[in-house]
């Protein structure tokens, strides 16, 4: 079964062909060049350019795997959540597609496609198992009670894990995006020299904040610098990344820990670009000595990409679920839970301790 994916959500024009679930080719051209010197993406821009990118990446991926899109089974594109503008660049281009090869078009939720993107290896785990979505717009704890079936358990109130870096990473002058530069700088630096608090909710315990924390070190680094008149050393800033990159990373494990404990369930898969983090990597390996398993999509895999995109049609299609068709629309916002319903709601085997 041959499936082209199309993601323009944000800022990564990206193509990819998959085949029975294997990645053929997978083309990702990412932005960030193009928005670096604004500090953050700028939607129109990014849209201008998915057009101007995504037609000659197509051309590029037909170039390589002598593709023939009459033969494919199924297009797969970005259909939301993300920046309105640039879905419908993919989303359109895939109808153009699908409209002349009466190929039949799936239109794909992005987080759905970064949950998918764990079964782009081998050794992905079997449902039922605690899935965490940390991405630069979502932070969200999942149940994933059968294939195609997703339960939310938890999610941040503010920031998300992403944006909390890429926030924090401008306040230490780190540029954009922030997380692959807080991840470098902290390789060098010591958390204990500027401790931040570990966010936590009282009362919620699968739920994130991370507001508190960007305020916190940006007060302290306000502290340190005397108001931005003694400019942080290169190893000060790397004390400051590794510090907040240990309160992101304690803050998201714990709950990964609670929600396996509390439902039974001891295989985490984590998903979206934060899951490229090797500070959270790590911590997540040393937790195997309290039983508990860690599934982490392939590096390439992590942030925004294409073939993530067509492994979640792969999944519907095997699931039987009908094409979408040329009357999708693009949407802005888009639950996961619109997409994958919640199942059989599996329980909480026990209380589970609540944040202080
Ligand atoms: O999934 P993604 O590519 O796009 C969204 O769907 O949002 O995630 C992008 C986010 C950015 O906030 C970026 O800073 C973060 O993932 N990120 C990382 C790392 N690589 C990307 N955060 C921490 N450590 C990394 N190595
Ligand atoms: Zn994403």
């Amino acid at each position: 079964m041959k499936i082209l994916g199309i993601e323009t959500s944000c800022d990564e024009t990206a193509v990819a062909l998959l085949n029975d679930g294997h990645v053929v080719s997978s083309l990702v051209y990412s932005q960030i060049r193009d928005h670096a010197q604004y500090g953050g993406v700028v939607p129109e821009l990014a849209a201008r350019k998915h057009l101007e990118i995504l037609p000659a990446l197509y051309g590029k991926l037909r170039r390589e795997t002598g593709l023939d899109p009459a033969s494919l089974d199924a297009i797969a594109a970005t259909a939301g959540p993300g920046l309105a503008g640039c879905l419908h660049v993919g989303l359109n281009f895939a109808k153009g597609l699908s409209f002349a090869t009466d190929v039949p078009l799936y239109g794909i939720n992005h987080l759905e496609g970064h949950l998918a993107s764990i079964e782009l290896a081998p050794g992905a785990p079997p449902a039922p198992c605690i899935a965490l979505l940390v991405s630069g717009g979502h932070t969200s704890l999942y149940v994933i009670e059968a294939p195609g079936m997703c339960r939310q358990i938890g999610a941040t109130r503010d920031d998300a894990a992403g944006e909390a870096f890429d926030k924090c990473a401008k306040v230490l002058g780190l540029g954009y995006p922030g997380g692959p530069a807080i991840d470098l700088a902290a390789r060098s630096g010591d958390a204990s020299v500027f401790p931040l608090p570990v966010p936590r909710i009282t009362g919620s315990p699968y739920d994130l904040s991370f507001s508190g924390l960007k305020t916190a070190l940006l007060y302290k680094h306000r502290d340190v610098t005397h108001g931005g008149e003694k400019p942080l050393t290169e190893t000060g800033t790397a004390h400051f990344a590794a510090s907040l990159q240990q309160s992101v990373v304690k803050a998201l494990l714990s709950r990964c820990e609670r929600a396996a404990k509390a439902f039974g369930i001891p295989a985490i898969v984590v998903a979206g670009g934060v899951a490229a983090n090797s500070c959270l990597r790590a911590e997540a390996e040393k937790l195997t000595k309290k039983g508990l398993t860690f599934f982490f999509p392939p590096l390439s895999f992590c942030t925004d990409n294409a073939a993530m995109i067509a492994r979640a049609a792969h999944g519907r299609i095997q699931r039987g679920e009908k094409p979408d068709g040329l009357a999708i629309s693009a949407r802005s916002r888009w639950p996961v839970a619109d997409t994958l319903p919640a199942g059989s709601e599996i329980p909480a085997r026990k209380k589970p301790r609540t944040g202080r």
